[in-house]
């Protein structure tokens, strides 16, 4: 039998005695901020009830939960959050406390099998502070502690503080009279900056037109004082504009209070996070080269009352990524060159593509046209420049995710199979071609499809799970059309771009799944921290798609 006595979990790792003494010092730093601040330091078991995490707004994941069984047979999870087992004890033994403000220094564990980077062992701290004292002042108390971690980093280290109102997207979905899935599916749309989605599920759906046109500019409404000027000319209802001039409020306060060279203070209007016991304020805290946000948090007004109804205690909190924090506490040297932007190309036909749409808004590409055996590319015009790095379309995702390209194009086929967390926020319109059924002509009414043979395993099966279909999956790695034709399948799901490679092999289209094309993706840092050059670049290519 093999034996994994000398490794770790996937997603877990040890620390060596030098990265202990970096986490002991990111620790340290935050204990005494936290307990100058009057926090209480708190720990929550490691072992919890499932309960505490899946019921109503606490809703986690099951599949992203480590679980366990006790001796009655009850489930038990790992803790994948530590807001839930604090607000489980603020209903218990803490309930007589009208006040509390606590923090926390624990892992938390997440289940990711599918993600391109595992970490499912997270180190966080983290405040909470609940009941009475969590009220509205509470928000800029928070927000200012926030700041406070940015000043413990190194002097030029380049930090945004980014402050959202989750109730506005809410709001303004709630207008909608569209059942509770696809509101979920145009938050998830909101929420990735999907405008392409976000556009197509609103064009299904029958309600005023000036909502929509809302509800679109959700995804790009992000930046500094001017995007609340924008706001108020958007919106309509009142409940929102209330929401929103709150919001600009807290903004200027916090504006005044931040003293740091080097950060910045930004709203996002399309904060829509999938955690659903976020009520009002959100809070995130992004530094320059950390490809996530290091700071996640807002506010959690009704979690509390689930657990306990007679209870009202209103709460806001954040949580530090100390990963992220520790490395960045003792970065040894900050670079004050001005960032330069990456773009991940997916090689072949979109490469060409791409390169003729940066062509033809005034960029020079002589560098890729005579790139040789070359990977990373300059590219300029009069006013931007930027590197260009060619990989396969997977790649493309996993650079983008991690923050070391801020953009990547890629097909939407590659984003349907293979996921990842980043911004979708362009449709490139050109690698039009759409996924498909397809198998031999002629058979399609008498063919029962028993197994699919494809090169995109987890679109066939989302498609026919969809349909309660019970469907054998056989991954093949290219000239898919074989399958069929040998009689390893009754029928493919594939690409279909001009239809000729079926005709010449004796196959028809048997039904039609989605269209595709290129996508224009950003990391989900990148896209705030170059706000500017970013924008300029979206607008430029955002005028020739309209040509
Ligand atoms: C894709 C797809 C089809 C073909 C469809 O394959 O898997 O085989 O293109 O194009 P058409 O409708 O214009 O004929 P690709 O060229 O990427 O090669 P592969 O099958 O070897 O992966």
């Amino acid at each position: 039998m093999k034996s994994y006595d000398l490794v770790t979990p996937a997603g877990t790792s040890d620390l060596l005695p030098p990265e202990v003494k970096r986490l002991r010092a990111a620790e340290n730093a935050l204990c005494t901020l936290f307990e100058a601040h009057g926090f209480s330091e708190i720990a929550t078991t490691e072992l919890e009830f499932m309960d505490v995490f899946n019921l109503k707004s606490r809703h986690f994941p099951s599949e992203g939960l480590y679980k366990a069984i006790d001796d009655k047979g009850r489930l038990l999870a790992l803790r994948p959050d530590s807001t839930m087992p604090i607000a489980r004890l603020a209903a218990s033994r803490l309930r007589a406390y009208s006040s509390l403000k606590l923090y926390y220094n624990q892992k938390v564990y997440r289940n990711s099998p599918g993600a391109r980077r595992r970490n499912d062992e997270l180190r966080q701290m983290g405040v909470e502070l609940i009941g009475e004292q969590a009220g509205i002042n509470s928000d800029l108390e928070t927000a200012k502690l926030a700041l406070d971690i940015f000043g413990l980093l190194p002097e030029g280290t380049k930090c945004i503080l980014e402050i959202g109102d989750i109730g506005i997207t809410k709001m303004l979905l709630e207008l909608l009279p569209v059942s509770v899935e696809i509101k979920e599916q145009l938050r998830n749309a909101v929420e990735t900056k999907n405008s392409p989605e976000l556009d197509e599920i609103l064009k299904g759906i029958d309600c005023d037109e000036g909502l929509k046109k809302q509800l679109l500019k959700l995804p790009t409404l992000y930046g500094n004082e001017s995007s609340f000027e924008k706001a108020f000319s958007i919106f309509t209802d009142n409940a929102v504009l209330g929401r929103i001039t709150k919001l600009h409020e807290f903004y200027q306060k916090l504006v005044s209070l931040n003293d740091r060279k080097n950060t910045y203070i930004t709203v996002d209007f399309g904060c829509a996070n999938k955690m659903d016991y976020y009520t009002g304020t959100i809070i995130r805290g992004y530094i320059e080269n950390a490809g996530e946000a290091v700071i996640n948090g807002g506010r959690y007004d009704n979690l509390i009352s689930e657990f306990d109804s007679s209870l009202n205690k209103p709460a806001i909190g954040f949580a530090v990524n100390m990963d992220i924090f520790a490395a960045n506490l003792q970065a040894e040297k900050i670079s004050n060159t001005p960032h330069k932007l990456r773009i991940a190309l997916t090689k072949g036909r979109l490469e060409k593509k791409a390169i003729e749409l940066f062509e033809e808004i005034g960029f020079d590409c002589t560098e890729v046209h005579e790139k040789g055996r070359r990977l990373i590319l300059n590219v300029k015009s009069s006013d931007l420049s930027f590197e260009v790095v060619l990989a396969k379309p997977n790649d493309v995702i996993t650079y983008v995710e991690s923050g070391v390209c801020d953009l990547g194009i890629v097909g939407k086929d590659t984003i349907l199979e293979d996921g990842g967390k980043f911004f979708e926020v362009l449709d490139l319109g050109f690698g039009r071609c759409r996924f498909a059924v397809a198998g031999k002509k002629g058979l399609k009414t008498s063919t029962a499809i028993k197994t699919i043979a494809t090169k995109y395993p987890k679109v066939a099966r989302s498609f026919y799970d969809g349909r309660g279909a019970d469907i054998d999956i056989v991954k093949i790695e290219g000239s898919v059309e074989l399958a069929p034709l040998l009689g390893l399948s009754d029928a493919i799901v594939d690409i279909v771009e001009t239809g000729s490679t079926l005709v010449e092999n004796g196959l028809e289209v048997y039904e039609d799944i989605v269209n595709l094309s290129a996508r224009l993706i950003a990391n989900r840092v990148s896209l705030k921290m170059y706000r500017n050059d970013i924008r300029k670049l979206f607008k430029d290519i955002k005028s020739k798609l309209k040509d």
